[in-house]
């Protein structure tokens, strides 16, 4: 038994009058992890943006747990389900890691409160360690960390993650793919963008491959792998 927990369909976005996304379409099922693959500028942000509620589609319908949401506020959008971590994973930097989680806390839809202090350093054990110092000297990693977690501490139904891994070190892209295989075993449904196939590979379930604003290709990880024709055609630099 699946259950859609998001759905775009045929999203048109302008920025001004250049149209950026075209009939944008793909929905998530919850616990899927669903990687939006796609080269630099092919739309991603855009896409999370639209979901969030930062760019309001000129066409189309954006649905959370069957109710369309296109065109509300951001915060209704928060509110109604999306846990939403931008590109430029900002934390606040005179703050403690854990005032950091606690401004994000807040209950789910229907009251829900999976996610708590407890629950989160017993996730995010680094985080743990580090509880009393100052957010902006964490490492970029540990800043990719503390926004995701204190984006988990908001109760979303679905969590975006946009390029988690971009500008990180190889050995800290690893932890962050290890901890997003851990949410995943956890049930959390995802949807995560990223330019890095390999990246994809290891940590997503189902793939949805962006080209110049559209969704040119669905499919699970297992049909990716075995589509070379596809990851030449549209990932290849
Ligand atoms: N604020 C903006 N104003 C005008 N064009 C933009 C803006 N943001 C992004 N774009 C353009 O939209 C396209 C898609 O960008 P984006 O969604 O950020 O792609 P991705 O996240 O896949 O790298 C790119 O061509 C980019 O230059
Ligand atoms: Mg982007």
């Amino acid at each position: 038994m699946s259950e859609t927990m998001l759905t775009v369909e045929g999203a048109d976005v302008y920025y001004g009058d250049s149209q950026i996304l075209f009939g944008m379409s793909f929905s998530v099922q919850r616990g899927q992890v669903m990687a939006l693959l796609g080269r630099n500028g092919a739309g991603k942000s855009t896409t999370f943006k639209a979901i969030a509620g930062l760019a309001r589609p000129r066409n189309g319908a954006i649905t959370i747990s069957g109710q369309s949401v296109g065109g509300r506020a951001p915060y209704v959008i928060a509110r109604s389900g999306i846990g939403y971590v931008p590109e430029d994973r900002q934390v606040f930097p005179d703050h403690t890691v854990q005032d950091n989680l606690l401004i994000g806390a807040k209950r789910g839809k229907d009251g829900r409160t999976q996610w708590n202090l407890d629950r989160i350093y017993e996730v995010f054990p680094l985080l743990a360690n580090m509880k009393t110092r100052r957010a902006g000297l964490l490492s970029g990693g540990e800043q990719q960390m503390l926004t995701i977690a204190r984006t988990l501490m908001g109760n979303p139904e679905v969590l975006l993650l946009d390029e988690p891994s971009e500008g990180l070190a190889p050995i800290i892209v690893q932890s962050i793919g290890k901890l997003i295989i851990t949410l995943r075993e956890l049930g959390v449904t995802i949807l995560l963008a990223e330019q890095n196939m390999h990246f994809c590979l290891g940590v997503a379930s189902h793939v949805t491959i962006v080209d110049r604003g559209r969704a040119v290709y669905h499919g699970t990880i297992e049909q990716l792998r075995a589509d070379q024709d596809i990851t030449k055609r549209y990932l290849a630099l």
